[in-house]
């Protein structure tokens, strides 16, 4: 089976085709080897353009998502080598196809319906099954451009449609190993930490028949800013460019090595909020407001009043990573307790989002499951950020078909 997956939660424009061969769909344990091959994958990231503005603009989000997504198709599709098949062969047939797509794209993608008409998508399609779509959570204006997109190649081109939950393509996106999707045994916990996202999920698979099931239910959440914003932030805060993640890795990195060296430790500590608190929220916007505190009394206390030296900006990138890996590292220890504590203990913990590309947390997590003593899996390097390959394969391993109208839903949750 073929699966197209089409991802434009926030500033990637991402078209993937996932070729899966599916013997465990009938294996109520997931027991039986899924395996895949990536027929191609593209990504287009809209990172430079937001980088100006230090944050994604929604609208620009849109407008990059509409003249990028057919192009960047039409480039994957030639790369997967799939064949076209023409369809909309006489006039009337054409004439009808193209009242259709524009009666779906005519009020909101008027870019998107323009390029759609010119391109041989509305005389050919490609040799694909079904068509898996972000519908949530993330950008309103980002994720209708996808949807929108789906619902009208599901209807030119007579293929279903899968909606896909973006958080559910970050926790699948752990599955793909080098040629098998391998579904840990349930149940699972998931730490999900992105640009919009701190959660903790209780996580469970089960099949009937060809339909696999997952169901979640969150057990702590951010309660303000998500990590991945928070490094964000803190990134702006020091001038730093957008996004705030790699960079203020980086400069932690050469911070610790630099103590590691010297044998000395850090002179900056930051707070660890809610760390004691009972329940599994994060919070992560007090953090960022000590952050600024400090950044005010250094500029102060500097030279020249208005800059820092770049070993303090290291220094406070270190502190502020260090809480940061603490914070989600005693959340997650504090759930995996109260877990095992249940009549169904968890089984594996798998860890998704942008965040989980950060070296120091991967090393981190390894060191908690060891002691745990349950498998951790995280995703390749190259898909901890957003991308339309998890989204295909979340697709790929469902069948939970989209009513007759796709919908973009910005604040979708995992329980919906
Ligand atoms: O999952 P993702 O690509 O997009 C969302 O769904 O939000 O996550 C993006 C987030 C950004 O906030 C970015 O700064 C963060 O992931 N990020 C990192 C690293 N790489 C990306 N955070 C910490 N360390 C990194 N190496
Ligand atoms: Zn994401």
């Amino acid at each position: 089976m073929i699966t197209l997956g089409i991802e434009t939660s926030c500033d990637e424009t991402s078209v993937a085709l996932l070729e899966t061969i599916s013997e465990a769909k009938n294996n109520a344990n997931f027991g039986a080897p899924i395996t895949y091959r990536v027929l191609a994958h593209t990504t287009f990231s809209q990172i430079d353009i937001h980088a100006v503005y230090g944050g994604v603009f929604p609208v620009i989000a849109k407008r990059e998502h509409a003249r990028r997504l057919i192009p960047l198709l039409l480039h994957t599709i030639h790369e997967a080598n799939l064949e076209m098949t023409p369809i909309n062969q006489t006039p009337e047939s054409l004439t009808t196809a193209r009242d259709t797509v524009t009666s779906i794209l005519k009020e909101k993608e008027s870019d998107l319906l323009a390029i759609l008409l010119d391109s041989p998508f509305m005389t050919a399609r490609p040799a694909i099954d079904r068509i898996a779509v972000t519908v949530g959570p993330g950008l309103e204006p980002a994720l209708w451009v996808g949807v929108n997109f789906a619902q009208a190649l599901t209807t030119l081109w007579n293929i279903p449609v899968i909606p896909v939950n973006h958080m559910e393509g970050h926790i699948v996106s752990t599955f793909l190993k080098e040629k098998t999707v391998e579904i840990p045994s349930s149940p699972i916990l998931a730490l999900l930490v992105s640009g919009g996202h701190t959660e903790l999920v209780r996580t469970e698979f089960s099949s009937a028949g060809a339909n696999c099931t997952f169901s979640y239910s969150i057990l702590g959440s951010t309660r303000d800013d998500a990590v991945g914003e928070a490094y964000d932030k803190v990134a702006r805060m020091m001038n730093l460019p957008y996004p705030g993640g790699p960079v203020i890795a980086r400069l932690a990195q050469t911070a610790r090595d630099r103590f590691a060296l010297s044998k000395t430790t850090n002179p900056i500590t930051l707070p660890r909020p809610m760390l004691h608190s009972p329940d599994l929220d994060f919070s992560f916007s007090g953090l960022k407001t000590s952050v600024l505190y400090l950044i005010e009394k250094m500029k102060t206390g500097s030279a020249d009043q208005a800059t820092m030296s770049p070993e303090t900006i290291e220094n406070i990138a270190l502190a502020f990573e260090d809480a940061v890996t603490e914070v989600l590292i005693t959340k997650t220890r504090k759930a995996l307790e109260q877990q095992a504590d249940t009549a169904t203990p968890i089984q594996a913990l798998i860890i998704g989002g942008g965040v989980i590309a950060n070296t120091h947390i991967r090393v981190a997590f390894e060191a908690l499951a060891c002691e745990f003593s349950i498998p951790l899996e995280l995703p390749a390097r190259d898909l901890t950020g957003d991308n339309a390959l998890m989204i295909a394969l979340a697709g790929a391993l469902k069948n939970n078909f989209a009513p007759e109208k796709l919908k973009a839903v910005g604040n979708l949750s995992l329980e919906n």
